[in-house]
């Protein structure tokens, strides 16, 4: 069994980007300056907002953030998106969801300017990639897909099954792997599905993102699969000193002794995701989606 060490990963890729940056500087070029718009105080987006900024200094990246308070209007932050779109000195910025209920998600990504959206979540975007033209891909499939290709993981015309259907992290991921690059054979799996087990067990490419912590058992996985585990889910813990630790969807301890490859919780997908936020601002300022 290969522990997919993403934390590696994301490293050799950081300094790959902040390589690029200083030629990028060296050349006379902008600094690549990327915004986050936080509302609120949710302790897991204050968490990851602050992870974003500090990536952006440790590549050589501006930054800056904004913050409103959980009682700022629709309008108030479609103004500031709309100020975002017309700065020439922001290359991309994103605003760090979830928002508070009385403000509609889907109006506030629709007003992101394509161009800017280094999430990756404007319609534009993921139509633009459903028929393989160059666009942002959101930060979770981006990091899967580049893990499996850095570890060399054979795709061509394997059952990857995938559980969970999000437009963050399931769909997206569902289009990549079944394009010509990867030529994977893909199931969607939801909470609908029947016989889960059974399907799972057909995996040789199992990727779990339902938010559900140890969801995924040793009954569930087929001898040599390829497991990615995309779960972040906080539960309380003594062990730790911030009060609570990450937990995977995925039954480590039982499923990891069956798998070829295994993406652990912490230090597997999530510092992709963060890496892949980088590489997606310093596309949108080289200009190189939309040319
Ligand atoms: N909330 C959870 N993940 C993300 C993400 O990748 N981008 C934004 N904007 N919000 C999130």
């Amino acid at each position: 069994m290969v522990l997919i060490d993403g934390k590696k990963v994301a490293a050799e890729m950081k300094e790959e980007i902040a390589a690029k940056v200083k030629v990028l500087k060296e050349s006379g070029s902008k600094t690549p300056h990327l915004a986050a718009v936080l509302v609120g105080h949710d302790g897991g987006s204050e968490t990851y907002v602050a992870y974003k900024i500090k990536d952006c200094e440790a590549v050589g990246f501006k930054s800056s953030l904004i913050r409103y308070e959980d009682n700022v209007t629709e309008n108030e932050l479609l103004a500031k998106v709309q100020e975002l779109n017309e700065d020439a000195d922001i290359d991309g910025f994103i605003v760090q969801l979830p928002l508070p209920a009385h403000i509609s998600e889907e109006k506030v990504i629709e007003a992101i300017n394509p161009k800017k959206d280094v999430d990756g979540f404007h319609p534009e975007n993921v139509g633009r990639m459903v028929i393989s033209l160059p666009s942002f891909v959101s930060a979770t499939p981006f990091g899967i897909v580049e893990l499996l290709k850095r570890y060399k993981i054979e795709t061509i015309g394997k059952n990857c099954v995938i559980v969970g259907r999000s437009n963050i992290v399931g769909r997206p991921l569902s289009i990549l792997m079944s394009q010509k690059a990867i030529n994977a054979t893909v199931t969607v799996a939801h909470s609908r599905t029947k016989n889960l087990e059974e399907l799972c067990r057909s995996a040789d490419i199992l990727v779990a993102a339902i938010g559900v912590p140890e969801f995924v058992k040793g009954n569930m996985v087929k001898d040599g699969a390829v497991v990615i585990d995309v779960g972040t889910t906080r539960v309380k813990s003594d062990q730790t000193k911030s009060g609570w630790k990450l937990k995977g969807d995925v039954l480590f301890d039982e499923v990891a002794p069956k798998c070829s490859y295994i993406t652990p919780v912490p230090g597997g997908v999530g510092p992709m995701t963060r890496v892949s936020l980088l590489y997606n601002t310093l596309l949108a300022a080289s200009g190189k989606i939309y040319k």
